[in-house]
């Protein structure tokens, strides 16, 4: 039963049909996420409804919805909470998306402009804060002090790990495990966050929702080093989001701390050159990353990527067989294999 489940979404995501495949048993789930987040901007100000619709108008991939979603299913949970909670997981993130988008100085999100590009970084920071703080009125409304406490703290560590980031911005001496601590706040936090919530709603024991968490957190940061690698190897149209932006905004990343770390020091008095003259030096960029490409930085970044998605395989594969366990375990071979 275990190796047919396996083997059916194996042939389906070879078929490219991805995380559609992986996504099948919460379908249903994931369309009722959508109404509640369309519904998360309604309000009397026409502004909020207009900027509300264009930001849930295209979607993203719902990778954080999903996974609370599996996560409660691999549970046996049968309530119907989970919809919720995935709904304002990804509200979460659809506010920290806005307000990155400003931070990152970026133009295209989802393969659309950004709200800041479009309407201004002064209404888009409103909006952020409008979603986050309906966010955790809804919360309030409708959970245990346990989740909304686990809202509230996933939601400030993200904050913390962007502004730890931004402070960070063209500092060639940031170590590999600062940048670890920096990604599993901004990002890998929220993924764990998704399925803690999932195993709190479940009741489920200590035990179990420490590793639903731990299982998330791994995840997470195999998701972010494989952004950051596509933001080196990402194509725009796929992406849907401006490849090349991490290194013209300063942001360190592990391919650059690899490269700084283990490349000849004339590779540093390069980079800190391109820092200081970025918008003239488009030649340079190119260098740089055609040096992290033969001095082997990429691969060393996918390795990395590789072993923590390895360590969440094992924490989930841990679990009694199931069909949400195998599309859970499946998401990790899709995060590593992604093009957008
Ligand atoms: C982008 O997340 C932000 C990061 C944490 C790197 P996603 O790639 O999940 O964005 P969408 O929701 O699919 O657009
Ligand atoms: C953003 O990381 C993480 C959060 C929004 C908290 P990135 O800056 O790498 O995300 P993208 O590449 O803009 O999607
Ligand atoms: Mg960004
Ligand atoms: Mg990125």
């Amino acid at each position: 039963m275990k190796a047919a489940a396996s083997s059916y979404l194996q042939a389906k995501l070879k078929n490219k049909q991805g995380l559609k495949a992986i996504y099948e048993q919460v379908t249903n789930e994931l369309e009722q996420v959508e109404i509640i987040l369309k519904e998360m901007t309604n309000s009397s100000n026409p502004l909020i409804v207009e900027i509300g619709n264009y930001l849930f108008r295209k979607s993203g991939k719902r990778i954080r919805p999903a996974l609370l979603l599996l996560c409660a299913k691999l549970l046996g949970y049968k309530g119907n909470q989970d919809i919720l909670f995935s709904a304002l997981i990804e509200a979460i993130h659809t506010a920290s998306l806005i307000h990155d988008d400003i931070i990152d100085n970026s133009n295209l999100r989802r393969g659309q402009l950004t709200v800041h590009a479009k309407w201004g970084p002064n209404i888009t920071v409103l909006l952020g804060d409008y979603l986050y703080i309906k966010t955790i009125d809804q919360a309030l409304k409708n959970s245990s002090p346990k989740i909304l406490e686990v809202l509230t703290e996933v939601t400030s560590e993200m904050i913390e790990g962007e502004i730890t980031e931004y402070y960070h911005s063209g500092n060639l001496e940031l170590k590999e495990e600062e940048y670890y601590e920096i990604i599993k706040k901004k990002t890998a936090s929220l993924f764990s966050a998704a399925c803690q919530i999932s195993s709190i709603l479940a009741q489920s024991n200590q035990e179990t929702e420490n590793k639903l968490a731990q299982f998330g957190l791994n995840l997470g940061m195999t998701f972010q080093i494989i952004d950051d690698l596509l933001d080196f190897t990402g194509d725009e149209k796929k992406l849907g989001k401006p490849p090349l932006s991490d290194l013209r905004e300063g942001r360190i990343t592990l391919p650059l701390i690899f490269l700084l770390q283990n490349g000849n020091s004339h590779y540093k008095t390069k980079i800190a050159e391109y820092f200081k003259n970025k918008n003239s030096s488009e030649s340079l960029k190119t260098e740089i990353i055609d040096i992290m490409v033969k001095n082997g930085a990429l691969k060393y970044a996918l390795a990395k990527a590789r072993e923590f998605g390895e360590r969440s395989k094992q924490i989930i594969m841990d679990f009694p067989a199931s069909i949400y366990r195998d599309s859970l375990a499946l998401f990790t071979d899709f995060l590593l294999n992604r093009d957008h």
